[in-house]
């Protein structure tokens, strides 16, 4: 099976950690440990983009060295993931040596290909420092970039331009033959107009910044900062393993996610520059939608940020983890309220899942005095439940239906819930002559919730080795597991603790 390489995009460093970034960091990290469940080779990485020249005035606004300044607020960026149960094989930061120095070599082979790809121009035009990009009249409203509602700024200087042009025949092909290169579809579409549009060379250089990558044939200048920022997807591997080069390994099975906001960087910049370098473009990209709180996009600029840290605070970072997956379905906008992290707490994780622990352990401990008896009964309602799940939920997976593979998921918990009030097993504890269907329905839902269990572990990973915990079970949670009849025999099995008791602290703000 082909190694899986998932990334975040790389985020501002002079911004402040938001609701919005902690969904793209969660969602990635739901695939990969998802994919490590079925064995696979993975890899994720995500960091923060260091170059942008925000981060230079503000260092100076506050008497320190850019690097200074970023050294400082790096930290907030790097217990982001940590805070969210996001464990990343590497966190990277455009400010590594290992990252300058593969920009430089990237630059220069793109520069060295023998087409002419980078030459000089002098560029002029209104430029976003919100965006890090330059606009024209008509992206503007009320003469205000509208993502940010500042000015742009008109700039005017020498640069050295990449030939995007020349890419445009390879791109259009590239979505012409790979269908699925770009999801969802709606996204590859706004991509392939894009490109069928026309294709403007871009600048890739600054003049005049000391804070920067220095471009190496031209030290007065420094890499645009998405040129060097992109680069970070292939850089991040020759270093992140000291004395290991990771590119052939991971290179070209890399999925990007990213949210519409950077397509164009992503879905056209990028691969255009890829295949200047000499490299092979993406796998696959999957462009979300942005997480709305009153139906505005959430940033710092708007004055609408959501500190995911607040909420992991309140709730836990595996019910702040299950509201991103469920709250908006992935790939569209949607709006999203943080007091659904509350109610969905309560009702769905609280409700269907917590009390169908407890209730099942409570009669186990009650009826059976905490043995549980491995007698599991094929052909059951339990096991017919089960038999689909661990391909649907995988196949759900492999296409980033993040928020319909944790439906899949919940549809049993439903189904199990059912289970219990359709078999009564208080009704059968009464009956000695029934004791062996007792036992058959005792199995049956520890067994489902055992399997549940494991299909939510990239989800929710706390939660799911806590209920794996309870019933007595091994902390396996290998993707073949999630099958009816694994459970092992137990003894000694008390009611379980609430998994997700309730809170009385009111929820933040939004
Ligand atoms: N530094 C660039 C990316 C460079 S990648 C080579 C950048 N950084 S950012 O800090 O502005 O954040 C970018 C990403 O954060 C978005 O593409 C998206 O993944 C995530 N989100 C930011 N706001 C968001 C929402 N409101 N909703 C969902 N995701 C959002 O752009």
């Amino acid at each position: 099976m082909e190694p899986y390489y998932v990334t975040t995009p790389i985020y501002y460093v002079n911004s402040t950690p938001h609701i919005g970034h902690a969904y793209t960091t969660v969602a990635a990290d739901v695939f990969a440990r998802h994919q490590r469940q079925r064995g696979r080779d993975t890899f994720l990485l995500t960091g923060v983009d260091e170059h942008a020249s925000k981060v230079a005035r503000v260092a100076e606004e506050q008497g320190l060295r850019p690097q200074e300044y970023a050294d400082r607020i790096v930290e907030a960026w790097r217990s982001l993931p940590a805070r969210l149960g996001v464990a990343p094989d590497f966190f990277i930061r455009t400010s590594d040596e290992g990252h300058k120095q593969f920009v430089q070599e990237f630059l220069t082979r793109i520069k060295e290909n023998g087409r002419e790809d980078i030459y000089q121009g002098v560029y002029a035009g209104l430029y976003c420092v919100g965006c890090e990009a330059f606009k024209t009249e008509d992206e503007l409203v009320d003469g205000k970039c509208p993502e940010h509602d500042i000015e742009p700024e008109w700039i005017e200087e020498r640069n050295w331009f990449f030939r995007l042009s020349a890419y445009q025949e390879q791109l259009r092909a590239l979505y012409g033959e790979r269908a699925d290169w770009v999801l969802p579809g709606f996204r590859a579409n706004e991509a392939r107009s894009f490109v069928a549009g026309g294709l403007q060379d871009f600048s890739i250089s600054r003049e005049g910044l000391s804070w920067g990558i220095p471009i190496p044939w031209d030290t007065d200048q420094v890499a645009y900062v998405w040129a060097d920022a992109l680069v970070n997807y292939l850089s991040a591997l020759t270093y992140a393993r000291p004395g290991e080069n990771l590119i052939a390994r991971y290179w070209p099975g890399v999925r990007h996610l990213l949210a519409k906001d950077i397509l164009r960087f992503h879905c056209v910049y990028w691969p255009a520059m890829l295949l200047a370098a000499g490299y092979e473009v993406p796998r696959q990209l999957f462009v979300h939608g942005y997480l709305l709180l009153d139906d505005r996009k959430i940033s710092k600029s708007l004055g609408n940020v959501v500190d995911p840290l607040d909420l992991v605070d309140v709730y836990g970072a595996d019910p702040v983890r299950f509201w991103c997956a469920r709250s908006v379905s992935f790939g569209q906008d949607g709006a999203a309220s943080v007091a659904g992290v509350r109610e969905r707490y309560e009702r769905e994780l609280g409700n269907d899942l917590g009390n169908l622990l407890s209730r099942t352990t409570a009669m186990v401990a009650r009826y059976r005095d905490g043995e549980l008896r491995a007698v599991p009964s094929f052909g059951s309602e339990v096991e017919a439940i089960l038999a689909p799940l661990g391909d649907d939920v995988a196949a759900r997976l492999d296409s980033f239906d993040l928020t319909g593979a944790l439906e899949r998921i919940w549809e049993v918990v439903r189904g199990l819930n059912r289970h219990v009030e359709t078999t009564a097993p208080w009704q059968l504890a009464k009956d000695d002559a029934r004791a062996d269907e007792l036992d058959r329905v005792l199995y049956d839902l520890v067994d489902g919730l055992r399997a549940v269990a494991v299909a939510l572990a990239s989800y929710v990973p706390e939660t799911s080795a806590r209920i794996l915990e309870a019933l007595g079970q091994p902390p396996t949670i290998d993707w073949s597991e999630v099958s009816y009849g694994r459970t092992q025999p137990v003894e000694g099995l008390g009611p379980a603790e609430p998994l997700f008791p309730r809170i009385d602290e009111p929820a933040p703000a939004a």
